[in-house]
């Protein structure tokens, strides 16, 4: 029999049992991480190295410096996720892994090694979707937390406004017709001066700004719950160069907070727009910006208003990490899906 044809038999027997152990790994952008998590939503351990300090002299991610990180600290980052959680290789009962969208060379080393170490253990292997997984990372914060529910996707690829049905699916509701929030933020944040990473230093200046000061454009979108960002950074751009011209100095704080502002603004009116008019009751946020003091701020508001519950992901799981892949992982492994050695990285992995 096959390995594929043995894990197929053996995820089947998984799927009705409780206390499932995942080894996730995720490398998918410059994160090198490992988590032991519990039926979905224990999270055993949790290790993240972060190459930021590897990045920063560049102004970004190089993908070739975290292809190679990724090949030295997978390993070890493995090794101590389990130790952390207590437990030997063999006590799992699958592993899993980011096989895309994210950078290729970076997801290449995650799959490699977690096709290497499932072959090995003869456990079965689970590949999952990055954007999955910063989904799933709501149910390790909320445990009680069921689909169906809306989630506003905002990471530094993508903007995305899903639904999350009862069946495990995931239906596009609204999307980025250019930038993702991400992008925007650290394109706004690199204008300003700040080091990479951008986005979350602009939040830290913005919370000194006067939001008022300056306005910037709100754009027009195809869909009525699309989002757009280049034309507000565009704007953002114009508007600081020609300060710089006049020889004046850039006022960062209030030019940060007006910045974070337009786009805050636009992702939660659109999100609410789509909520109202869709009947939605819940609301949850995912992905790296979801960090956003103003949006978490902002989206608390605006459901309470509404008398909508809202479903933020603890900070430590808003951006890469691997205990969200293990959660979607779970998911993955209960809907019968199992990878197999022909598993490669998918760096525009679609999960709609
Ligand atoms: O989800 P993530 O870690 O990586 C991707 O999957 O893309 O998201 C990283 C993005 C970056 O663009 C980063 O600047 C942004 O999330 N980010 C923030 C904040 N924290 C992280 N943007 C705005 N405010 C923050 N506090
Ligand atoms: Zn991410």
């Amino acid at each position: 029999m096959s390995y594929h044809q043995r894990m197929q038999e053996k995820v089947a027997i998984l799927g009705a049992r409780s206390n499932l152990r995942i080894l996730a790994l995720e490398t998918s952008c410059d994160e090198t991480a490992a988590a032991v998590v519990e039926d979905g939503r224990r999270v055993l351990s949790n290790v993240v190295y972060s190459q930021i300090d590897l990045h920063t002299l560049y102004g970004g991610v190089v993908p070739e410096i975290a292809s190679r990180a990724h090949v030295e600290k997978v390993g070890p980052v493995a090794q101590l996720a389990l130790s952390e959680a207590g437990l030997d290789m063999e006590a799992l009962d699958a592993v899993a892994v980011t096989a895309g969208p994210g950078l290729v060379g970076a997801l290449l080393v995650g799959v490699s090694y977690a096709k290497g170490l499932a072959f090995a253990l003869d456990k079965p292997l689970i590949a999952v979707n990055h954007i999955e997984g910063h989904i799933c990372a709501n149910y390790l914060t909320w445990p009680e937390l069921e689909p169906p529910f809306l989630c506003l996707v905002v990471s530094g690829g993508h903007s995305h406004l899903m639904r999350v049905e009862v069946d495990g699916r995931y239906r596009l509701i609204g999307c980025t017709q250019d930038d993702a929030a991400g992008e925007a933020f650290d394109k706004a944040a690199r204008v300003l001066g700040l080091a990479y990473p951008g986005g979350p230093r602009l939040d830290a200046l913005a919370e000194e700004g006067d939001a008022a000061r300056f306005a910037l454009p709100t754009p027009h979108t195809q869909g009525r719950y699309d989002y757009s960002f280049s034309g507000l950074k565009t704007a953002f751009i114009n508007l600081t160069h020609q300060m710089k011209q006049k020889g004046q100095e850039l006022p960062a704080a209030d030019l940060a907070a007006s910045f974070r502002r337009a786009v805050v603004d636009q992702l939660v009116d659109r999100a609410m727009l789509a909520a109202a008019e869709l009947g939605e009751t819940r609301l949850a946020l995912a992905g790296g910006v979801a960090a956003n003091r103003l949006l978490r701020r902002q989206l608390q508001a605006a459901c309470d208003q509404r008398g909508m519950a809202l479903y933020l992901p603890e900070l430590k799981y808003c951006g890469d990490n691997a205990a969200m892949i293990g959660a979607a992982a779970f998911l993955r492994l209960k809907h019968g899906h199992v990878a197999d050695m022909a598993l490669n990285a998918n760096p525009a992995l679609r999960l709609v």
